[in-house]
């Protein structure tokens, strides 16, 4: 067992536990519970660095993935990943300001960039699990 075969385990829990924390959040919002979504809102923020140290930690070990699938699932696998990195890098500074926004209670301003930054970090955070679930249990690397 080495830093590279757990780690992989270990950030996608991280991952499912942002997704949840997000979405128990965005539903005290709704029901206009402040307080609760603040501070769930904060969890999925600590959940999410702690992810983001343990995917660099992993990546500086590990080498780069093949995705060893055939046919349509190569360009499907692809489009997964290349959408998740890309709107990973665009959505981490936007979860910065948008909570820096409601921390200075400017929530006019929160809730105009949350209504982006909330469903593509959702997306983020459910492709990251997807990609893993593709990665190690639909195509386990011994197979
Ligand atoms: C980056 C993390 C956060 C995200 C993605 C987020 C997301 C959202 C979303 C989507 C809404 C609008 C809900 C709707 O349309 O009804 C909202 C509203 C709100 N959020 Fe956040 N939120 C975050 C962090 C925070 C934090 C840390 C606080 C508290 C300090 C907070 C306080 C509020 C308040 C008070 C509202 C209601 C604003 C109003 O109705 O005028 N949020 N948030």
């Amino acid at each position: 067992m080495t830093v590279a075969t757990v780690l992989p385990h270990v950030n996608a829990v991280l991952n499912t536990l942002s997704t949840i924390l997000i979405l128990i959040a965005f539903v005290f919002i709704r029901s206009g519970n402040r307080e609760m979504h603040r501070k769930f809102m904060l969890a999925a923020i600590i959940v999410s660095a702690v992810f983001l140290v343990s995917y660099l930690t992993y990546h500086f070990y590990a080498p780069i993935f093949v995705f060893p699938g055939k046919g349509w699932t190569v360009p499907a696998y692809y489009t997964l990943l290349i959408s998740h990195v890309i709107l990973a890098v665009v959505v981490t500074p936007m979860v910065g300001i948008t909570a820096w926004r409601a921390l200075h209670g400017a929530f006019d301003r929160h809730k105009a960039i949350a209504r982006w930054t909330f469903p593509i970090w959702l997306y983020v955070t459910v492709t990251g699990v997807a990609i893993y679930a593709i990665l190690y249990h639909v195509y386990p690397p011994s197979a």
